[in-house]
């Protein structure tokens, strides 16, 4: 995967501290750049001497032909402060090809009924999981519970209420605020444990449920998908992402000394193929390559955003964090390689592995 030099097309006032910006892509790159819901893509600039990588969740549908995502500024957010305070139409930005595997459960053409829980900018990558499984789907259902700070916080609030409009009883949509009074109690506070439980005891029993997506902050990701287990909901059925915003602070500067044993770590890559040494306790397998000149994907560095995911094809590794891999993605031996560390005398990972 490599960058794009690509221009900026349209940058929309989504909220006061919010922009959703549209790439354009060029007529020979759209194949590259074709997308599935729940997509991301990753933006790379320079600021203030130092590369900074960020991915942040496609907004729109791939039905839509459109690359939109949706920018929000973090205080002290080095790229989301850019993007607010500086970023223009025309402007070029180096931009990665759609990665990520959130969503791919809306690709059967069946019935479904979905239910999604989101916060603040997670809402992201659910937005183009709900129009493309609605427009896709026409026998499906999809309840999404929404949770901001107060009204004028919601993130596509209008665009939210046309969908509804538009799929008349399939799209239902209850806003939860925190700081915002409210009539009724159940949509007033946090999405937690209790709120859940009464959203499945009021709104829509487990069993009328075929899948789940959850994107926010990690304990509201936890706190649902535990919720939804008590009530005997299949696990298998729970799809989470980290936020909309894939940009966990990184770990503090791994230092370089060598621990333990080392291993010879082989890296196919692009159709070549490279050998590193690597120690069992030290950098990550991707900070060893990176230093060593090879031109590795990533983004995030911290396990949330998937980018350096490559397969094990021989050996073994352990992961410091995964926030990002599924179950079965784990099974099928895929690896984020910024948390990965050796345990075996030889690894061979696989970058253009799919
Ligand atoms: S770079 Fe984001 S998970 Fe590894």
């Amino acid at each position: 995967m490599k960058f794009h030099p690509l221009k900026v097309a349209d940058i929309r006032r989504e909220t006061t501290d919010c922009i959703s910006v549209a790439i354009h892509i060029p007529a020979e790159l759209q194949e590259q750049f074709r997308f599935s819901a729940g997509q991301y893509l990753t933006f790379r600039v320079n600021l203030q001497g130092q590369e900074i990588r960020r991915s942040y969740s496609i907004c729109s549908s791939p039905l839509e032909q459109e690359w939109r995502v949706a920018i929000k500024k973090v205080p002290g957010g080095l790229f989301s402060t850019f993007a607010n305070e500086q970023l223009k139409v025309g402007d070029t930005i180096d931009v990665m090809p759609p990665m990520g595997r959130f969503g791919q459960q809306i690709e059967s053409q069946d019935a479904q009924t979905y239910i999604a829980f989101a916060a603040g900018s997670g809402i992201t990558p659910i937005l183009s999981i709900l129009k493309t499984a609605l427009a896709n789907q026409p026998q499906s259902r999809f309840i999404l519970l929404y949770g901001n700070q107060n009204r004028h916080s919601i993130l596509f609030k209008a665009e939210l209420e046309a969908l509804k409009n538009r799929h008349m009883g399939r799209l239902s949509i209850y806003h939860v605020l925190s700081r915002e009074m409210v009539d009724a109690p159940l949509f007033h506070g946090r999405i937690d444990a209790e709120k859940c439980r009464s959203f499945l005891q009021k709104l829509i029993p487990v069993e009328r449920i075929d899948q789940c997506f959850i994107c926010g902050p990690e304990d509201m990701i936890h706190t649902v998908k535990q919720t939804l287990i008590e009530a005997a909901f299949d696990p298998q059925k729970i799809h989470f992402e980290l936020f909309g915003v894939k940009n966990k602070a990184p770990k503090p500067t791994l230092d370089n000394e060598i621990k333990g044993p080392l291993s010879k770590v082989k890296i196919h890559l692009d159709g070549g193929i490279f050998e590193i040494p690597v120690a069992y306790d030290g950098e990550s397998v991707l900070d060893v390559a990176l230093r060593s000149g090879a031109d590795l994907p990533f983004a995030c560095k911290g396990g949330v955003c998937c980018t350096c995911r490559a397969k094990v094809l021989s050996g073994n590794v352990k992961m410091q964090v995964n926030y990002a891999l599924e179950a079965d993605e784990v099974a099928a031996g895929y690896v984020l390689t910024c948390q990965s560390h050796p345990r075996s005398a030889q690894v061979t990972l696989d970058f253009d592995a799919k």
